[in-house]
């Protein structure tokens, strides 16, 4: 939630490209095929990464910001660090039924959070090294984009994973995990 947003901001920030991977898939036609249960494309990962390596290279004196679900498809020959985006699975579920979304994405983008998919993928593909976590949950555009230029600058003291079945009661969250 507020991933383009905030990579916008921050692209203007560091005078650095936006990418939005969605569009490129798109315009590109980057997918196999097309999932009409769940409304999405089933992306072709090779001709991504591809891609997304081409166009780094093409912008080598500046910084991409994608714009991603998908950290870990960025080769690791033009990866700087992958920033995860987290948000309190709740408050969410509350803004995605706001912004009429239907109960299966809702529930699924919910589980994920709770589940910290995004996560647990780039940390698979590059290792903790690379990626970072920021808690956006009631904070604006303006300081989750600070706090990335922060963690830019200078490596934080300690690095931690959110957790949020360690944080919210079980009973408020079971109702998207079953
Ligand atoms: N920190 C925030 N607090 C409250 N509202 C926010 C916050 N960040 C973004 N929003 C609002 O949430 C909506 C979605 O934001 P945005 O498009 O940046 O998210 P996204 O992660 O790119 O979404 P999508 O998955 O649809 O691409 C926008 O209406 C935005 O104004
Ligand atoms: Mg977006």
């Amino acid at each position: 939630m507020g991933k383009t947003s905030i990579a916008k901001m921050l692209a203007r920030k560091l005078n650095g490209v936006y990418l939005n991977l969605t569009e490129l898939v798109l315009n590109k036609k980057l997918y196999v095929d097309y999932d009409p249960e769940r409304e999405s494309y089933i992306i072709d990962e090779e001709k991504v990464r591809k891609e997304i390596l081409k166009i780094s290279i093409k912008h080598q004196d500046k910084y991409v910001i994608i714009d991603s679900h998908y950290g870990e498809l960025t080769p690791r020959e033009v990866l700087y660090k992958i920033f995860v985006i987290r948000c309190n699975p709740l408050t969410l579920a509350q803004r995605l039924k706001e912004r009429g979304w239907k109960e299966l994405k809702i529930r699924e983008n919910v589980q994920a959070e709770i589940l910290g998919i995004c996560t647990a993928n780039a940390i698979e593909e590059h290792g903790e090294d690379l990626v970072y976590e920021i808690d956006v949950t009631n904070k604006s555009v303006n300081e989750v984009v600070n706090e990335i230029l922060r963690l830019m600058s200078e490596e934080p003291k300690c690095r931690k994973f959110i957790d949020w079945l360690s944080i919210i009661p079980l009973e408020k969250l079971s109702t998207y995990l079953t």
